[in-house]
């Protein structure tokens, strides 16, 4: 809790940076970018709280709110990359077509076990380390 309270503010000002709040709130381009951006971050933590649940619990199990993680993650991801597009800038190809790929991955093995009461360990253990490789590629890969 203390984390995020002191990492918030940090996080949020990187972001913006070299922008002002002004450019952010009136560039309706700017906006949905961000929009997508924060959406992207919810799909993450479905996937990786309900990873998390499941690890500090007895079951293990692909939840309903991890499979539509996944799927968000691939809906929110492509809408960054055409925003990017749209507002004139240039993706990193390599790097998207990594994530996408990773990211199909995950959604695959999530619908493929949503409705086992027992996945297989190796399945269940993929989802989460996958989502990890995904954000360290999103964050070390620049
Ligand atoms: C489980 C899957 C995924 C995870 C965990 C993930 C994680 C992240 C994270 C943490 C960021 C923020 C990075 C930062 O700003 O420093 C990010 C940004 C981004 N992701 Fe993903 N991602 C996933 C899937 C995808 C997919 C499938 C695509 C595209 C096909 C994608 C495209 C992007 C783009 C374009 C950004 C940059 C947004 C911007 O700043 O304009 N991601 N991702």
């Amino acid at each position: 809790m203390v984390l995020c309270v002191m990492a918030g503010p940090a996080m949020l000002s990187q972001h913006l940076s070299g922008q002002t709040w002004e450019t952010v709130v009136w560039n309706p381009m700017e906006l949905l970018r961000d929009i997508f951006v924060i959406l992207h971050l919810v799909g993450l933590a479905a996937i990786l709280g309900g990873f998390l649940e499941q690890w500090v619990s007895s079951s293990r199990r692909i939840t309903a709110v991890m499979v539509w993680g996944a799927r968000a993650q691939i809906v929110t991801g492509l809408a960054l990359v055409g925003l990017i597009y749209a507002n004139d800038g240039e993706p990193d190809n390599m790097k998207i077509a990594v994530k996408l790929v990773i990211a199909l991955g995950i959604a695959g093995l999530a619908e493929a076990n949503k409705k086992k009461d027992t996945p297989p360990a190796a399945a269940w253990w993929l989802v989460g380390l996958l989502t990890l490789v995904n954000i360290g590629v999103a964050v070390i890969w620049r």
